[in-house]
């Protein structure tokens, strides 16, 4: 049985969104997680793919995992980002889906969503397109994508049966999940669930 979560859901998202804002910000101000092409290389994301995207697009980066190292995405997919950020792993999958393919990065903090769209257009990317919206209800078509990518996303998310659902209703029959995110082996304590601290880091 699961106990009721008693912090309020709109405070949570104000936390997390102003937590992401100044990520987006000042990559630079450190945190109490990695950010960045140090988090990128510890993560294995190869060097030569990295060098050549422009220090904004990296920057910013805060995922946990690469949702690219059970396989790269294949030209002419569509693609769904969950909690795309600043768009680091939305432009490597738009550049491995290609002109034919295209990008839905879908995020709740205006800043992320900003920063992303402005490194989409720095590396010309017209296959990319970024949503404004939580996880919990997608604005995204049913059966829509092939594929669906997230990093470090979902654990920030109480609801996560809700966000599940609706990337299963989101992709297309014998589409894919390619999701990096933390998995914790122990039941948490509920005081840890109650501190708005733990969830935002
Ligand atoms: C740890 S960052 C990861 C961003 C990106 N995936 C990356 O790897 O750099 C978490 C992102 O998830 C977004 N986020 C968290 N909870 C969300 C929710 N319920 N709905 C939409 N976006 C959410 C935040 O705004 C933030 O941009």
């Amino acid at each position: 049985m699961t106990t009721p979560l008693l912090l309020d859901v709109d405070v949570l998202r104000s936390a997390i969104q102003e937590e992401y804002a100044e990520v987006a910000a000042c990559p630079l101000k450190g945190f109490h997680f990695h950010t960045g092409r140090f988090l990128a290389d510890r993560l294995g994301y190869p060097a030569e793919r990295i060098d050549q995207l422009p220090e904004p697009v990296v920057e910013s980066f805060a995922g946990v995992g690469n949702p690219f190292s059970w396989d790269d995405l294949k030209p002419g997919e569509t693609v769904v980002d969950l909690g795309s950020g600043a768009g680091f792993d939305t432009v490597l999958a738009a550049q491995m889906a290609g002109p034919a393919g295209r990008v839905i990065g879908v995020d709740m903090t205006p800043a992320m969503l900003a920063k992303a769209r402005q490194n989409a257009e720095l590396l010309g990317l017209n296959n990319v397109e970024l949503r404004e919206s939580y996880l919990e209800e997608l604005p995204v078509a049913d059966a829509t994508a092939d594929v669906i990518i997230s990093n470090g996303v979902i654990n920030l998310c109480p609801d996560k049966a809700t966000v599940l659902a609706e990337a299963f209703r989101v992709l297309k029959p014998g589409g894919r999940l390619q999701i990096a995110d933390i998995i914790v082996a122990k039941a948490v304590p509920d005081s840890a669930k109650q501190d708005i601290g733990l969830w935002t880091g």
